[in-house]
């Protein structure tokens, strides 16, 4: 289990479904930063909707296949990140992230996924952790790059949102890459 200091004053920690009305009040005021890039951001609306997804989250933990973390700075909930997807068996993961915006431009959401991708690789024996973004997602473009993942290529018109289909960019990062016994694989940029 993860549960981890970030700086003196964030901590990284295991969201649950008792937690739901937090979290829903965190993504009610984070809304028109969230929703256009995250899905749920959009369908978590109150108490109810936010404990059906944490709930969806703690199954999947109890099944071994996915996970949600909250990130709190001085005591309040700023922000999160998942194990979206987790492949015990591939050993394939797909990492997702959040922040409210007076919460961003601190490197808690790097500092965070590191605690993952060391949990992930050196606990789990992960082999690939993968992020994915769109395009116009720059932010999160340089999460990725900051965390040493490289591009792997594009799904074209893979993500349905708000009506609209866009391309979605796969970055990954290699367990070797990140024991730093191998150097980044070629990537297609
Ligand atoms: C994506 C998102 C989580 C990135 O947040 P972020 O604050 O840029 O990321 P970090 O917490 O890692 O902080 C990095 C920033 O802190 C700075 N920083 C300060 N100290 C740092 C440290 N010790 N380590 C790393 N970065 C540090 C970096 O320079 C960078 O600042 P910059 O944006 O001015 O270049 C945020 O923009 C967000 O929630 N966006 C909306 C939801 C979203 O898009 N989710 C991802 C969907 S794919």
């Amino acid at each position: 289990m993860l549960f981890r200091p970030l700086t003196e004053r964030a901590t990284l920690h295991p969201l649950e479904p008792w937690q739901a009305a937090e979290f829903a009040a965190l993504v009610d005021r984070a809304r028109p930063h969230l929703a256009p890039w995250l899905p749920w951001a959009r369908s978590i609306t109150d108490q109810a909707s936010a404990h059906e997804f944490l709930q969806r989250y703690a199954d999947a933990q109890a099944r071994d296949t996915g996970r949600i973390y909250g990130l709190r700075l001085d005591g309040n909930l700023v922000g999160g990140t998942l194990f979206r997807v987790f492949n015990a068996v591939s050993g394939v993961c797909e990492i997702g992230v959040w922040l409210a915006p007076e919460a961003e431009g601190q490197g808690l959401i790097t500092r965070a996924v590191e605690a993952m991708i060391d949990w992930a690789v050196h606990e789990r024996g992960m082999s690939r952790i993968e992020w994915l973004t769109v395009p116009a997602n720059h932010r999160s473009q340089a999460v990725a790059r900051r965390l040493g993942m490289r591009r792997d290529g594009v799904l074209r018109q893979a993500f349905p949102l708000g009506g609209e289909r866009y391309d979605v960019e796969v970055w990954s990062l290699l367990a070797a890459e990140w024991r730093g016994v191998a150097t980044p694989s070629k990537a297609t940029t």
